[in-house]
């Protein structure tokens, strides 16, 4: 099992958890769903989605909320995490929510999830894959999928993180390099390089799941302390959302 103290570079508790809550409203508000509009799932009547390194259930929840009208078929939500630390208690999450710690890069996944999911979702792992390789979560997610299922992996491409200026006469020299900095120590102490998330596509393929949709698109964000002259000047910090989803051939 990945050490996770050694691993992952965020801490756990309750402004993490605020943080995790925060940023789902934010992919909420840029997607405006949660399960990619390509994902088809009319005609089962039971469905099973698993959410690997789901947090403290954020998406889940939310993902819940969209299938509260439906009547005809039974709807079964898996969110697997390396640590259970942000889990709500099992009395605070709706009846067809369950939550257990698992390592999306174990290389022992329980028989009995193998073939069990209709769609595996992974969001926000930039700071968790290693050595800019997603190869064993990705192996694991199509294994967890039935034939026909399908894999939503939704990315913050962090190579893409800029600063933008909104006008010449404004400098962005400071935020760019708190950004590359920041780029820097990461790769140097966790090993975070993000090459694979442009090429998620193409893994997905290697992988042999069939390529349903790429989509990139550019997302402002507020920033920090050393460089507050120059975002109060306007600079925005800039960094690409990537979804990719991909389909288990029937
Ligand atoms: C940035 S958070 C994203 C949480 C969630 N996917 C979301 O979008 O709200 C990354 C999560 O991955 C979990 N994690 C880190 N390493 C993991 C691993 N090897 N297997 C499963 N989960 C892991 C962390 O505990 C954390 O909850």
């Amino acid at each position: 099992m990945t050490n996770i103290k050694k691993n992952y570079v965020f801490s756990y508790g309750f402004a993490e958890s605020g943080r995790l809550h925060l940023q789902h409203w934010l992919w909420n508000m840029q997607l405006g769903w949660d399960r990619h509009p390509a994902i088809d799932l009319s005609g089962s009547g039971e469905i099973w989605i698993a959410d690997l390194g789901c947090g403290n259930g954020a998406w889940l929840l939310s993902l819940a909320r969209s299938f509260e009208n439906v009547q005809d078929q039974e709807i079964v939500l898996r969110g697997f995490d390396i640590a259970s630390s942000h889990f709500p208690a099992p009395e605070n999450l709706p009846n067809n929510i369950t939550l257990g710690v698992m390592d999306a890069f174990t290389t022992d996944l329980p028989a009995s999830l193998v073939g069990k999911f209709d769609v595996v979702h992974v969001r926000a792992f930039a700071a968790v894959v290693k050595n800019n390789n997603p190869g064993v979560e990705i192996s694991n997610a199509c294994k967890l999928l039935k034939p026909g299922g399908y894999l939503q992996w939704d990315e913050v491409d962090a190579e893409s993180t800029r600063a933008v200026s909104p006008r010449e006469t404004v400098c962005s020299r400071a935020t760019q390099a708190l950004l590359d900095n920041a780029k820097l120590s990461s790769k140097v102490a966790m090993n975070l390089q993000y090459a694979w998330i442009s090429d998620l596509g193409k893994i997905f393929k290697t992988h042999g799941l069939e390529l349903v949709t790429f989509t990139r698109m550019d997302v402002k964000k507020e920033l920090w302390n050393d460089a507050g002259d120059e975002i109060e000047e306007g600079i925005s910090v800039v960094m690409d959302l990537v979804v990719c989803v991909g389909r288990k051939p029937l």
